[in-house]
């Protein structure tokens, strides 16, 4: 679904599919370039991770291998609860592999912040963070990201993965959340 099919739940549209799925082809030109000869694996933060994933993969005029984390640190709340825990690890034994984790949005950071450090002991070659969205003036640590989409204003936003109660997932687009659905 489109922005326009859910008017009443949405307030402001801030990212369109047309301008993510053209930002989506830019990045992948750039990791084409920076991953040249080398062995990529993409690693997406379930569940809100699964859209770019799927499209920003698809972009890459090259052969990657794919795997998926599950961490939780929100429930169905809208605030970060800074508290991580593991639902789904890798499949993966990491070394040989330059790592792309692949996120929806940095909102606090906090969530990478402790992904990266978990990483940093699994013997990978390299590890960089590709992000559709950040919200600069949320984060609680700062948080290198190579590759990243668009930076937003700190509301809740949905759309494009990311959801509210597990909703909205499907709206192509990504749009601040009207107060009313979650007073
Ligand atoms: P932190 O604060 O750790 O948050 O950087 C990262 C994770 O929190 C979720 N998140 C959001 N989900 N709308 C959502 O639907 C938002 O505005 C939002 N902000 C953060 C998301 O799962 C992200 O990976
Ligand atoms: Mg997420």
């Amino acid at each position: 679904m489109r922005a326009a099919d859910i008017p009443n739940d949405l307030t402001t549209v801030l990212v369109t599919e047309e301008q993510i799925d053209a930002k989506l082809a830019d990045l992948a030109r750039q990791v084409e370039q920076d991953y040249e000869g080398k062995k990529l694996l993409l690693v997406g933060v379930l569940k809100g991770a699964v859209m770019v994933m799927a499209d920003f993969a698809r972009h890459l005029k090259r052969d990657i291998a794919m795997d998926w984390m599950a961490v939780s640190s929100y429930g169905s709340s809208t605030k970060s609860s800074g508290v991580v825990q593991i639902r789904k690890d890798l499949d993966t034994d990491l070394g040989g592999w330059h790592v792309l984790i692949v996120e929806d949005i940095i909102d606090s950071g906090l969530t990478l912040s402790w992904l990266l450090d978990n990483f940093a002991s699994r013997g990978a070659e390299s590890v960089e963070v590709l992000a559709l969205l950040r919200k600069p003036d949320a984060a609680k640590v700062e948080i290198d990201c190579r590759y990243l989409g668009f930076d937003i204003p700190t509301e809740f936003v949905v759309g494009y993965g990311l959801d509210y109660a597990e909703r909205y997932r499907n709206l192509r687009d990504v749009a601040v959340l009207a107060p009313h659905v979650y007073a």
